[in-house]
């Protein structure tokens, strides 16, 4: 079909409305074939972007907490009661809604009581994740020296503005082991003995923990606790329906007593063709082609249809939709090697590539808002998509750091519907021509303040744009870009600021602007509409 008769039929199938919006972006297609429209429709809201959309992952596993978070009272690093202050500082910035902790896998076969009491007199465990540590690794990554336990982490959460979101032991303790976590945390100062042990500790005001990860077995308490039920991997509808039939079992009412469901989606960035060894067919952070910049953006661009796949399972089971899903771990993971400390199990240096990914993942949950009660980007530092990198006394911010604090203006707006009509980007796949999406993104309202955050997703053409804000003149705006003229560029401890966001004023004229969205960027404009 023609685009020109594509355009007419839909127009004439979806009322007059449609027909003069694909009329004007015909008009524009056919002007100009590089072009792209962008129309914000402000009386089209999506419901408001929760601030736990932008929510982070910090799981016990090897530099992540100790080095990463944790660097000891007694540091010569500048740390707040042990936390390394820089990456309290840094985080301050991007409003950092939610933490999960301590796993992840690791979470399995965590006590909580190791964790809590004197510092001196709590065990040493062996981690989890020993078994792909390095030789060369310090002691606190094999054998977790508990310093960093519940109290130091509902510390720094409070020191960075966030709240606590701890992921629960069910595969290794017992419901009762649970409940006695959610009573150390969550019981007044006075009323049991485990406040009392809290207290003892420095902390006598409950923690007053919200959220709870759980596989099941749910405790009931007389406080609003949330509870995240363990969810599906990637697409597996079948845990989905199946998970919702057993709650269904016990009544609808159970329904109400869960938050959320979890679901995690990682992108693997497989060589073409290996899709069973998902270690060895992984392919590299740094060094990677066009073509694989392209492929890693699909793979990672499957978490909407993942979104709209498991909310359409869960409308045939709680259609009020009282479960939301929580994306708890997100990002691109790809082959070990290219790690800032070389110990460092999991670590990878997050590039251009990296930020643009996570632009446009944030978008996803935006254009979503909801169905996606909380997101958690796996994972904070030292480890897989990281806002930061640390080591001893180094330590900077990613581009994916950057894209956080972009995207950070976004939380609590009202999510609006947003056209974006951009011709799609082509490719070389393996001798075969293929496409990617030329310009996506999502917008929010405060106020008269409009917040639009635009991925182009082309590794060299910039997007000439027109932005129409329906029914709203702009007066003044301001745009911020994040990209490079290397689409391996990155942030190291050395260099710190080689991918860093370029801000500038610019102007419309009456509900219109033209911007021009450089190739391969993560893109954020900020209007103030009359
Ligand atoms: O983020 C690293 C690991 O990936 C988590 O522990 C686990 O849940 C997932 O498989």
């Amino acid at each position: 079909m023609r685009r020109r008769d594509f355009l007419r039929d839909t127009a004439l199938g979806t009322g007059a409305l449609l027909a003069s919006r694909w009329a004007s972006f015909a008009h524009a297609f056919e002007s100009n074939t590089r072009g792209a429209r962008v129309e914000v429709l402000l009386d089209e809201p999506l419901g408001t972007i929760s601030p736990n959309i932008y929510g982070h992952f910090a799981e016990n596993l090897s530099g992540v907490i100790y080095d990463g978070m944790w660097v000891g009272e007694n540091s010569k690093i500048p740390n707040i009661n042990g936390i390394r202050k820089e990456l309290v500082e840094e985080m301050r910035k991007i409003k950092p809604s939610v933490v999960r902790f301590p796993g992840g896998c690791f979470a399995d076969s965590y006590d909580w009581r190791d964790g809590i009491g004197p510092a001196d007199k709590r065990p040493r465990r062996t981690n989890f994740w020993e078994d792909g540590e390095s030789p060369s690794a310090p002691a606190s990554h094999k054998y977790d020296p508990n310093q960093f336990g519940t109290n130091e982490f509902v510390h720094f959460c409070k020191l960075i503005g966030s709240e606590p979101y701890l992921a629960a032991n069910v595969r290794s303790l017992t419901a009762q082991d649970f409940y006695r976590w959610v009573e150390y945390c969550n019981s007044p100062k006075g009323s049991t003995t485990l406040a009392d042990v809290r207290a003892a500790g420095g902390y006598s005001d409950p923690f007053n923990v919200r959220y709870w990860g759980v596989g099941n077995e749910s405790p009931q308490f007389h406080q609003e606790l949330s509870f995240i039920a363990s969810g599906p991997n990637v697409e597996d509808w079948n845990w989905t329906r199946g998970f919702l039939e057993e709650v269904l079992k016990k009544g609808h009412g159970q329904l109400r007593s869960i938050y959320g469901m979890a679901l995690h989606h990682y992108a693997w960035n497989l060589s073409r063709g290996a899709t069973q060894d998902w270690v060895k067919g992984k392919r590299d952070a740094l060094q990677f082609e066009p073509v694989d910049w392209y492929e890693l953006l699909r793979e990672g661009d499957r978490m909407e249809g993942l979104i709209t796949g498991h909310w359409q399972v869960m409308s045939e089971f709680d259609p009020e939709h009282s479960i939301k899903l929580v994306v708890d771990e997100w990002g691109p993971w790809y082959r070990p090697g290219n790690e800032a400390t070389a110990s460092n199990q999991l670590e990878q240096i997050p590039t251009l590539r990296d930020a643009v990914f996570s632009g446009m993942t944030l978008d996803i949950f935006n254009r979503h808002a909801e169905k996606v009660g909380m997101a958690n980007c796996a994972q904070l530092i030292n480890c897989l998509n990281s806002l930061y990198l640390a080591h001893e006394e180094k330590f900077c911010v990613t581009p994916v750091g950057h894209v956080f604090a972009m995207y950070a203006e976004h939380q609590g707006g009202q999510g609006l519907r947003t056209i974006f009509s951009a011709p799609d980007v082509t490719y070389d796949r393996d001798g075969k021509p293929a496409r990617f999406w030329g310009l996506k993104g999502s917008a929010s309202l405060h106020d008269k303040q409009l917040v639009l955050t635009v991925v182009n997703p082309d590794v060299s053409a910039a997007r000439e744009s027109e932005i129409s804000v329906r029914g709203a003149s702009i007066q003044s705006g301001s745009a911020t870009t994040l990209t490079h003229t290397d689409i391996h560029a990155h942030n190291s401890f050395e260099q710190r600021n080689v991918v860093a966001p370029q801000s500038r004023s610019i102007n419309g004229k009456g509900g219109t602007l033209t911007y021009s969205f450089p190739a391969a960027s993560v893109n954020k404009l900020v209007l103030r509409l009359a």
